[in-house]
């Protein structure tokens, strides 16, 4: 089905079970340890053996020698996979380092080797007996010091009038520098990939958000034909972006298995996941905005700085100042220098969940040297076309009434705009806000529905569920296209076996997997039609039944003994070069801050979205408070530490690597303006999950603010970087 004009009335917009807040149909599968992850595929391959991964000991330069005497000799030891006696390997052209290294060396704890014993136990210890030596050489791990060497992005800047002469005219001017460090996306699940050959046949049993990729990737480094390779991910722990891309555990399980001809198991440890996988890069942004005195901005300049190894690409993080605000004169671009750190690349909403922890603080601080509240800021400088081309509306906007709704909601009236004045007991305490902007992307995805002789609905496609409720989402859309209740639709995901789906990803799963599961049951409609003789136009899909004229028969009967099934995707024309299309709302924080020890409490928090339709009020809300407290992560804790003199970022365990608790969250409010958008796809829905992160970072800085008078503009916020600066206690 091709969506090329916006949506009319569609069955849809009966809303009988779309957009009822539904729990999630896996929950009682996660809740009872019935739902299967990738490691605990016990019955699948038997007679598994386990690799354990070695990851390279330096960042940069050769492996000289590597000594595998003792560990093939060790108890239990089945086969060592090395770059040596792998065979010859290509790279997925999503990967920016080799997946298997050597002799030469990409980044910190590459992988280098996999042991393959008996157990996991042996693998481990005989990992622990290669003799590796290496030669190292110089490499880049520190992006302040590469950083004049940073080259613009094929992307190219967004240059809009001039805004070097509109910036130095401006009466007001603004211009400061932030930084946002390397982060990991410390999902609860390890990489892990069971992998079982059945002749020249791979099938790997994974934890993976995007299928196609995964599949395309795996075939195209192991050098097979795509439908040689089947992929199976049914149940996620957690991707956050660090799932999109086949990564070392799939590619040495598959290798493992074949060198020791039996299926193989492979996990990587918690260091390995933060050192071997993706993480997102640091970046280094400088925001300068003129404006009039009324608060017109007239100049506004983006610039950010991030780096990667060769042919990583750069952390988007200045993309959205093209969208958010108005200003006739703009300068925006991304920087791109080359660093030999482990891949950087997608992490839960990359570009704006970096970019605008930088914009909306420089509002915040341009508004305060206006005099002018930050509400009213931001709402004076709306825009509801593309500010760099005015003949590209927004299909839905409503920013303003998101800061609206959040002002009154949250009580912003209340706040003192004088910083440092608001005293609880021994805390300060203070307001913030920033908007919250992600963009709505548009890609296709495609379904298989069924309809059998017990009247039941069947869909298949191999959409992921990452936590995220796909199954949930995707159960409502099959039900209410077919008029069934929910207990009548089951839904098999995770599987390439599947039709290829938009995947998980980018806040775009929702509307595009739930899309192409309507192209699906229309199909099925018209098959259903076909077969009673009727108009597919007449017939009405209700209580499980099919009315049409006066006739009124039950799903089941029409399906007959033999089933009916239907495949069809979305795919879009347009639309989005047309209109602009992104989801936005605005995030509220109050935050406490110890007067004497500069201890940091959030105290409240309220984010209002404005995301199209919302499909599960229930599930996109979860969404939405998973995403806010990762937005206190980044605002206050989450940082790799990096050792910039050897490349590898230390504090790669649960234990290092700080992550809100529930200790450090308060009561979440989340409101979402009804909304739907006829331009973003039949199922007029948008992504939300990851606008619930957007903006959080910055709301939290600026209640940081409000509270004690400080700006901290190199996050995380921790107190060591401003416990000096506080104000004297009275
Ligand atoms: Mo998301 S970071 O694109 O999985």
């Amino acid at each position: 089905m091709k969506f090329d004009t916006p949506a009319t009335t569609n069955p849809i917009d009966q809303l009988k079970v779309v957009g009822k807040p539904t729990d999630r149909i896996d929950g009682p599968l996660k809740t009872t340890g019935k739902a299967t992850y990738a490691y605990e595929w016990h019955d699948v391959a038997p007679n598994v053996a386990y690799g354990w991964v070695i990851g390279s000991g330096i960042a940069k330069g050769r492996i000289a020698s590597m000594d595998l005497e003792a560990a093939r000799k060790a108890p239990g030891v089945v086969a060592i996979v090395t770059a040596e006696n792998a065979g010859s390997l290509d790279k997925g052209k999503r990967n920016a380092a080799t997946l298997l290294g050597g002799p030469e060396i990409e980044h910190y704890q590459q992988a280098v080797a996999l042991v393959v014993a008996e157990t996991f136990e042996q693998a481990r210890t005989a990992a622990g007996l290669v003799r590796i030596d290496y030669t190292p050489a110089d490499g880049a791990y520190d992006l302040a010091a590469v950083k004049d060497k940073a080259e613009k992005t094929k992307d190219g800047d967004s240059v809009v009038g001039d805004f070097a002469g509109a910036f130095a005219a401006a009466p007001v001017k603004f211009d400061e520098t932030y930084t946002t460090p390397d982060e990991s996306h410390a999902m609860m699940e390890p990489h892990a990939t069971i992998a079982a050959w059945d002749g020249d046949r791979l099938t790997v049993w994974t934890s993976n958000q995007m299928i196609d990729w995964m599949v395309t990737d795996l075939s195209a480094t192991l050098k097979i034909p795509k439908d040689k390779v089947r992929v199976i991910s049914p149940f996620i722990g957690g991707g956050f972006g660090g799932k999109l891309f086949l990564r070392a555990d799939a590619l040495l399980a598959a290798l493992g298995a074949r060198e020791a001809g039996r299926p193989v198991k492979v996990g990587l440890a918690r260091p390995l996941m933060m050192n071997n996988t993706t993480h997102r890069p640091a970046t280094i942004q400088r925001i300068r905005i003129g404006a009039t005195p009324d608060g017109t901005i007239t100049a506004i300049a983006h610039e950010s700085w991030s780096g990667n190894l060769p042919g990583g690409s750069e952390e988007t993080a200045s993309d959205q100042t093209r969208l958010l605000y108005a200003g006739a004169n703009r300068l925006i671009g991304n920087r791109i220098a080359t660093l030999d750190l482990p891949e950087g690349n997608a992490m839960r909403a990359p570009g704006e969940a970096s970019g605008m922890m930088a914009l909306e603080v420089a509002m915040d601080e341009m508004a305060e040297k206006l005099g002018i509240d930050p509400v009213e800021f931001r709402i004076r400088n709306d825009t509801q076309t593309d500010p760099a081309d005015p003949n590209r509306p927004f299909s839905q906007r409503q920013l303003v009434q998101c800061l609206r709704m959040g002002a009154e909601r949250f009580g912003w009236a209340k706040r003192n705009p004088m910083p440092g004045q608001v005293r609880d007991g021994r805390w300060l305490v203070g307001l913030g806000v920033a908007a919250a902007f992600r963009n709505n992307l548009l890609t296709k995805s495609a379904a298989r529905v069924r309809l059998d002789q017990r009247g039941i609905v069947t869909v298949e496609t191999d959409m992921t569920d990452i936590g995220t409720g796909s199954y949930t989402i995707i159960a409502q859309t099959a039900a209410e296209m077919m008029g069934v209740g929910l207990d009548k639709v089951a839904v098999r995901l995770g599987d390439s076996s599947f039709p290829v789906s938009a995947g998980s990803g980018g806040q775009w799963g929702a509307n595009n997997a739930t899309a192409g599961v309507y192209a699906a049951c229309v199909k099925l409609r018209e098959a259903v039609a076909q077969k009673l003789g009727v108009n597919s136009a007449d017939a009405r899909f209700a209580d499980g039944q099919v009315v049409a004229g006066n006739r009124k028969v039950p799903l089941a009967e029409a399906a007959g003994a033999d089933g009916l099934s239907a495949e069809d995707g979305i795919e879009y024309g347009d639309l989005d070069k047309k209109y602009q299309q992104s989801t936005f709302g605005a995030h509220y924080v109050e935050a406490a801050v110890d007067a004497a020890t500069g201890e940091i409490r959030v105290r409240r928090m309220l984010a209002v979205c404005a995301a199209g339709r919302i499909l599960n009020p229930k599930s996109a809300r979860s969404q939405v408070i998973g995403a806010m407290t990762m937005g206190v992560g980044a605002a206050l804790m989450e940082e790799l530490a990096l050792d910039k003199r050897t490349g590898f970022f230390v504090n790669h365990d649960l234990a290092g690597y700080e992550v809100p608790v529930h200790a450090d969250i308060p009561h979440q409010e989340v409101i979402f303006l009804d909304e739907t958008d006829p331009i973003s796809s039949p199922m007029k829905a948008k992504g939300v999950g990851e606008l619930g992160l957007c903006g959080v970072g910055a709301a939290v800085a600026n209640a940081v603010h409000n509270a004690t008078g400080l700006r901290v503009r190199e996050y995380p916020i921790t107190l060591d970087k401003f416990l000096d600066r506080l104000p004297a206690m009275g």
